[in-house]
């Protein structure tokens, strides 16, 4: 396929807190490009199963009610520091999908192929739209196999616990270096390991390391893999 006919998609994927957030919400704004962070979708399905199940253990359960649940973003309503709104059946869930009890097993619901099934649809919609900066585990590799540039971020367990670390504290959240980082290890085994669209680079992407490096430096490296004549299309 030409270059041109691509979906106009940059995927953005890698490892538990690796930065990519942050880099694609900074780009996406670079190029005049929409934003859309897909493991919102992960996280609103698994903080309904543990609303209304109870629990993520019955995967039929998950996967139904991930079927009847509505997960909505849209721009931010409030100035706290999220990029985002996130809405669950209308509510707005923008923290509550970030506690510690949602991370314990969003990688648990995430490994559920049908709910992969379910969301990798919704996903692939909304980035036919076009002009979108999409952040996940498997954007280059299943959710857009023919997206137009494929960027994988890396950086060490610890640097990336370092940097949750400092978010948590900002929100005036406490938590510990030593949970935070046990949590992305234990995120990163499941998302790696499982069967459906486990975590890896495409064989076509631009592995970029991270560490030690600034947002600003990640970006410009990103942006030298991207053909400037892009900047005017958004
Ligand atoms: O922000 P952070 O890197 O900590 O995680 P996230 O991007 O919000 O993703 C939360 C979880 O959702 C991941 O640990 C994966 O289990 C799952 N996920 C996925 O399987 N596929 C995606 N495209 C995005 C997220």
């Amino acid at each position: 396929m030409h270059n041109d006919e691509k979906p106009l998609v940059i995927a953005i994927d890698g490892p538990a807190a690796s930065g990519k957030s942050t880099l694609a919400e900074r780009l996406a704004r670079r190029l005049g490009f929409f934003y859309f962070d897909t493991g919102v979708m992960y996280r609103a399905a698994t903080l309904a199963a543990l609303e209304d199940l109870d629990g993520v253990e019955d995967e039929e359960a998950v996967t139904n009610l991930t079927e009847a649940i509505r997960i909505d973003v849209q721009p931010p309503s409030i100035e706290d520091g999220r990029i985002m709104d996130v809405l669950l059946n209308g509510e707005d869930v923008t923290w509550e999908i970030r506690t510690p009890r949602v991370d314990r097993n969003v990688s648990p619901v995430s490994a559920y192929q049908g709910v992969r099934r379910i969301l990798t649809e919704r996903q692939r919609e909304i980035g036919l739209r076009g002009n979108m900066v999409m952040v996940g585990r498997d954007i280059g590799t299943v959710v857009f196999p023919d997206a137009r540039y494929k960027i994988y971020l890396e950086a060490s367990p610890e640097e990336r616990a370092r940097r949750r670390l400092k978010e948590f504290l900002c929100r005036g959240e406490t938590r510990t270096f030593e949970d935070i980082l046990q949590s992305i290890l234990r995120r990163d085994g499941i998302d790696s390991n499982r069967k459906y669209a486990p975590l890896k680079p495409a064989p076509d992407a631009v592995i970029i390391d991270t560490e030690g490096k600034t947002i600003e430096e990640v970006l410009e490296e990103t942006l030298s893999h991207i053909d400037p004549s892009l900047k005017n299309q958004g």
